[in-house]
């Protein structure tokens, strides 16, 4: 992954509101990301949907999927895309027009999006939309790759997990079905984890803990839990820096966890 230099570094005071959630498929990232930066009052980075809009303008704009592939930047300036930083989120436009939430989450754009999402070119062309947005500090950024690549100066990286029969579970419930069979469970499971072994084995950008990140296992946590532990982490981060201490390494990473 290229993309052009970071604007501020670890060290800086904006990088102590930066907070990231990283994490596989149905672990919940996007309502705890949401409800965190609602508890901070920080802006809201879905970086799902970026990848979501290129894909709504790809289809709007009729460009056959074997010709995805061989996209440019040119090309990608061209499909009239364009994010603008809103109070609490930012907004995703498509030739001037605020693109409506649905619209970015119907079947055809999911089936295609996670192609979209593994090409280098739309990679980089988004990483600059996305240091943008952090460009004054105070924002809750959640995707995949949060931690490792976009935003690796952030003091406080979360990567979730959970069981993946939890997962499988709460995706189902959110689907409707409160009370799935035995069948049900098991085959929600398998698509999980196909899902997690494919974003873990990508060559662009895959999935993983980055090395400074604080692991929360969700498993056996209610959503106001892990929204109260990691808002308690950015609290931290946060109070650390106006007082002039900078937190230790957390535990569990390569550092010797010391404050
Ligand atoms: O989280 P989501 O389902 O809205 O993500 C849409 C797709 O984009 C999914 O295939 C994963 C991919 N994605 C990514 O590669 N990197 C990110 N930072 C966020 C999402």
């Amino acid at each position: 992954m290229t993309g052009s230099p970071l604007s501020y570094g670890p060290d800086d005071p904006r990088a102590a509101t930066l907070v990231t959630l990283d994490g596989p498929a149905g672990v919940g990232k996007s309502t705890t990301a949401r409800a965190v930066a609602d508890a901070l009052g920080y802006r809201y980075l879905d970086s799902g949907s970026l990848y979501r809009a290129v894909t709504l303008a790809l289809l709007r704009a009729h460009v056959p999927n074997d010709r995805v592939d061989d996209l440019d930047a040119e090309a990608l300036r061209g499909l009239g895309v364009a994010v603008r930083p809103g109070a609490e989120t930012l907004e995703l436009l498509l030739d001037g027009a605020v693109i409506p939430d649905a619209e970015l989450r119907t079947p055809e754009v999911t089936a295609l999006v996670s192609h979209v999402a593994r090409l280098p070119a739309v990679r980089d062309w988004l990483f600059d939309a996305q240091q943008a947005a952090a460009s004054q500090g105070r924002l809750v950024a959640d995707g995949r790759d949060m931690g490792t690549v976009v935003f690796p100066q952030a003091r406080t990286k979360v990567f979730l997990v959970a069981d993946p029969r939890e997962r499988a579970r709460r995706r189902l419930r959110d689907h409707g079905v409160a009370e799935p069979t035995e069948a049900e469970l098991a085959g929600e499971t398998e698509r999980l984890m196909a899902r997690d072994a494919q974003d873990e084995a990508r060559a662009v950008a895959p999935l993983r803990r980055a090395e400074d990140a604080r692991e929360l296992d969700t498993t056996h946590l209610s959503f106001a839990e892990q929204v109260a532990q990691v808002v308690a982490w950015a609290r931290g981060e946060a109070a650390g820096e106006a007082s002039g201490i900078r937190e230790g390494a957390p535990e569990g990473s390569e550092g010797d966890g010391s404050v």
